[in-house]
């Protein structure tokens, strides 16, 4: 799939693995996300456009670069907020917007609760990256990208840590049929399946709950 980034990085797999034990607690939990949103903030960021700019260094006048786009990290609430340490550090000039989303018990489906996000009258070289450690379903990715896309947000991606088949499959299917309009998706595993309840297998449970200890 080439527009599914998958990290390999020892950073990664050593934190991540902590975070798939039961028997890792929440302070565990939580510090080896924020180890890992830097990496991943890193791989994310790699696709935004540079511009050069002039630098005038203690010695001579040189090329140098700075972020050309203008970036909106959007976590969705709650599990997303567990992931925005590394994108704010690595970028503190972009903005965070937040959306509020709740997978129905029953029936799995996206719930909105809340968005805010900035007005923008210049919709040129802005990139939305939307943050959730996890595409289950892909129900909440889905619906956030719709979202944007219906506000004329044309630059979106999505950085997760841990995503199923059946989520990619589900963003693929609806918005990346074509090659010119594809989203990308950077994540730190593709896991096997999801299973009856629609929880990652092997996952690492639910990720909001291990991560604020509800
Ligand atoms: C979790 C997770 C994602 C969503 C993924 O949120 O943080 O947002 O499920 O599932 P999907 O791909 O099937 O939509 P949850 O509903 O548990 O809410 P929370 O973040 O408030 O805990
Ligand atoms: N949300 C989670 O937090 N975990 C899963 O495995 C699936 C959805």
């Amino acid at each position: 799939m080439k527009n599914l980034k998958i990290i390999s990085h020892p950073v990664v797999e050593h934190n991540l693995s902590i975070m798939r034990d039961k028997n890792t607690g929440q302070v565990d939990f939580k510090n080896s996300l924020d180890r890992i949103s830097y990496i991943l903030a890193a791989e994310t960021y790699a696709s935004s456009g540079l511009e050069s700019k002039t630098v005038n260094t203690p010695f001579k006048k040189i090329e140098g670069s700075k972020i050309k786009d203008r970036i909106i990290i959007l976590p969705i609430l709650r599990a997303g907020l567990g992931l925005t340490r590394g994108f704010i550090d690595l970028y503190p000039e972009a903005v965070t917007s937040h959306i509020g989303i709740y997978r129905d018990e029953e029936s799995l489906k996206p719930v909105k609760y809340y968005f805010r996000f900035p007005k923008l009258k210049d919709k040129a070289n802005v990139h939305v990256i939307i943050i959730d450690p996890m595409i289950a379903t892909g129900g909440s990715v889905n619906f956030t990208i719709e979202y944007l896309l219906n506000m004329g947000i044309k630059k979106i991606s999505v950085a997760s840590l841990l995503c199923a088949p059946e989520g990619i499959n589900a963003i693929n299917n609806r918005f990346n049929r074509s090659e010119k309009k594809s989203i990308e998706i950077i994540t730190c595993s593709l896991d096997e399946k999801l299973n009856e309840k629609g929880y990652i297998v092997p996952g690492l449970g639910d990720a909001g709950d291990r991560m604020f200890g509800t």
